[in-house]
């Protein structure tokens, strides 16, 4: 666990980052914080690229976010990057964002220019790099399972899928209104003349084995965006009956060690993913955006895989 600022060193006018040797100008905001791993592979990043500046946590409360988001200029920072449960916050504070962004509803990254806050969210396509370097393969020619489409991440997977209009998408949740509504939301970009076989482009089902099978019939991702599995008590997710081989599954989580949905994977015979490589992906395109420069990729994965 590394160093932890408040949102009170940005707001007060930043001096301790400016002490800083190389001054901070740049964070990620969180409630938690203290797990991210972010300042580790941008410090290393920042360091390869001969940038004279530092990433720093920042620990923000709710209640301090919007001040904490407006501080960022004075304080001399270029950006920040926005973690649980800030990016829907994040979105409400700047001053424009992105298509994305905006469709998923949250920003996970934050350009200062000038006075003014952009806002970005590099999680979709980080996520369709990650799925790209993971499998060999793009995610528009998939048929994608999403566990999980009722959270935050779970929203902003699906508008990436919807954007890059891929093969089929299955919003399941355990609340099935909430998948209904995404998918009413999202199935005009669904509605092509583009022939798939006997089911449906876009479809909501509850996590319910029967359904769970019709559709894995029909797929060849599924991507978890719970967080259900880190812990051993946990129930499995899909039954591992459901699991067969051909079926690729990726887990947004990245906490060390396979989830249990990775592990029943792994079992079967099914390549599978952790949700690392998206971590690592969604950063480099952060510091694309901070830099408009390519990220040093190798540094950032060496800095991230050689963590304990
Ligand atoms: P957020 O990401 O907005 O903070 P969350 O409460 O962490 O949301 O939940 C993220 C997703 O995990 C949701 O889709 C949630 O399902 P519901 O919409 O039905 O709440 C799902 N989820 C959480 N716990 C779950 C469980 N035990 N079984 C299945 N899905 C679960």
């Amino acid at each position: 666990m590394g160093e932890v600022y408040s949102a009170d060193d940005l707001i007060g006018g930043g001096e301790v980052f400016f002490d800083m040797d190389p001054p901070a100008r740049l964070s990620v905001f969180g409630d938690p914080v203290a797990h991210s791993k972010s300042p580790i592979f941008h410090n290393a990043a920042l360091r390869a690229a001969g940038i004279n500046v530092g990433y720093v946590r920042i620990h923000v409360p709710a209640e301090k976010a919007q001040a904490a988001f407006r501080a960022l200029p004075k304080a001399g920072f270029l950006g920040t990057n926005v973690t649980i449960p800030h990016k829907a916050a994040a979105l409400a504070a700047v001053d424009e964002a992105d298509d994305y962004a905006r469709r998923s509803g949250s920003v996970n990254t934050v350009a200062v220019e000038g006075e003014r806050l952009l806002g970005f969210n590099t999680d979709g396509p980080g996520l369709v790099r990650a799925i790209h370097e993971e499998f060999s393969v793009d995610l528009r020619d998939l048929r994608v399972v999403l566990l999980g489409a009722g959270g935050g991440a779970g929203r902003a997977i699906a508008v990436q899928c919807a954007m890059e209009s891929c093969e089929r998408l299955v919003l399941v949740n355990r609340t099935l209104e909430k998948a209904q509504a995404l998918a009413a939301e999202l199935a005009s970009s669904f509605q092509t003349d583009r022939l798939v076989g006997p089911v449906d482009r876009i479809q909501a089902i509850p996590f319910d084995e029967t359904a769970l099978r019709q559709q894995l019939a029909h797929a060849d991702l599924v991507i978890n965006a719970t967080s259900v599995g880190m812990r051993r008590t946990d129930p499995p997710l899909i039954p591992s009956a459901l699991i067969t081989p051909n079926l690729m599954f990726y887990d947004t989580v990245y906490a060390s060690g396979k989830s249990r949905l990775l592990e029943d994977a792994t079992a079967a015979g099914a390549r599978c993913a952790n949700g690392l490589s998206m971590l690592l992906h969604q950063g480099a395109l952060s510091f694309e955006i901070w830099f408009n420069r390519p990220a040093p990729l190798d540094v950032m994965r060496q800095a991230l895989t050689s963590l304990p």
